[in-house]
C-alpha cells in the first residue's frame, strides 16, 4: 500500500515572512495516511527546518548539483540540502530543462547523487503542448521515465511526478482519461524495468495546476498518489485543502 503524498514547491518565492504560512501548515493535526513535503528555496531551508521541527511536514529542495562538492559556483550539494534539513530534492523539472538545458542524463546524475546523500529523489517528467498534439506523449515519457532514472530506483529513494508542462501555472488540466494514461503508462514502465515489487511501490504524483477545486477528481485517477504542486502550496489553507482532498 502506497502513502500518499502531497508536495509543494514553492519555486522562486518566499521571504522570511513565508515561514507563517509554513508553521500554519505544521501545527495542524496532519492525516495519518498522507506524507506532506514542502520544498522552499534553499535560502529558507535551514529556517524552515526550524519551522517545521516535530511536525509531520517534510522538507525538500528543487534541484541539486551532480558532484558531492567543488568549485561550482552557485551550485547546491546534495549533501548540503541534507544538512540544511531535506529529506528530499525535485529533480528534472520542466523549469530546469527548459531554462537550464538540463538533459535525461544530467537529471540521471542528479538522482544518483541524491541518492548517495539520502535523499529521495522526485524526478519529474512531461511533455510540451506541442509533443502533446503531435500524440508523441507515452514515447515522451517513455524516454524521459528511462533516461532520467539511475538503475537502484526503490519506493523508498524514487518518486515520479507527471507534470504535463502546459498544464504548469496555466489554469489548464488535462483530463481524467489523459492523467489516467499517463499514469499508467509510468507505472507499466517502473514494474518492467525494476519489477512489480519495486515498480508498484513508486509513489506516482501528477502536477500542474492543481488546486482544491480540482484536487478530488485529480486523486480519484487510479496510479496517481498524490500532487506536485506549484502556486497553491504557497498558501497554507489552499495546501491544506489539497491535502485533504487526498
Ligand atoms: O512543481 C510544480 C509544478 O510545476 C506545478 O506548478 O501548480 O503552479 O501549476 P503549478
Amino acid at each position: 500500500m502506497r502513502r500518499k503524498l502531497a508536495a509543494g514547491n514553492w519555486k522562486m518565492n518566499g521571504l522570511g515572512d513565508a515561514l507563517v504560512e509554513l508553521r500554519t501548515l505544521a501545527d495542524a493535526p496532519a492525516p495519518n495516511e498522507t506524507d506532506i513535503l514542502i520544498c522552499p528555496p534553499a535560502t529558507l531551508l535551514s529556517r524552515a527546518a526550524d519551522a517545521v521541527r516535530h511536525s509531520a511536514v517534510a522538507l525538500g529542495g528543487q534541484d541539486c548539483h551532480a558532484n558531492g562538492s567543488g568549485a561550482h559556483t552557485g551550485e547546491i550539494s546534495a549533501e548540503m540540502l541534507r544538512d540544511a534539513g531535506a529529506s528530499a530534492v525535485i529533480l528534472g523539472h520542466s523549469e530546469r530543462r527548459e531554462d537550464h538545458d538540463e538533459h535525461d542524463e544530467d537529471v540521471r546524475a542528479k538522482a544518483r547523487a541524491a541518492w548517495a546523500a539520502g535523499l529521495t529523489a522526485i524526478v519529474c517528467m512531461g511533455e510540451s503542448l506541442a509533443q502533446r498534439e503531435a500524440d508523441n506523449t507515452l514515447d515522451i515519457i517513455g524516454g524521459q521515465l528511462a533516461g532520467s532514472i539511475p538503475d537502484n530506483a526503490t519506493g523508498e529513494n524514487l518518486v515520479v511526478a507527471y507534470e504535463p508542462i502546459w498544464a504548469i501555472g496555466t489554469g489548464r488540466v488535462p483530463t481524467i482519461a489523459q492523467i489516467g494514461e499517463v499514469h499508467d503508462f509510468i507505472r507499466a514502465r517502473l514494474e518492467r524495468r525494476f519489477g512489480p515489487g519495486v515498480g508498484r511501490s513508486v509513489r506516482l504524483l501528477y502536477g500542474g495546476s492543481v488546486k482544491p477545486e480540482n484536487a478530488s477528481e485529480i486523486f480519484s485517477v487510479p496510479n496517481v498518489d498524490g500532487a506536485l504542486v506549484g502556486g497553491a502550496s504557497l498558501k497554507s489553507a489552499d495546501f491544506r485543502a489539497i491535502i485533504d482532498a487526498l
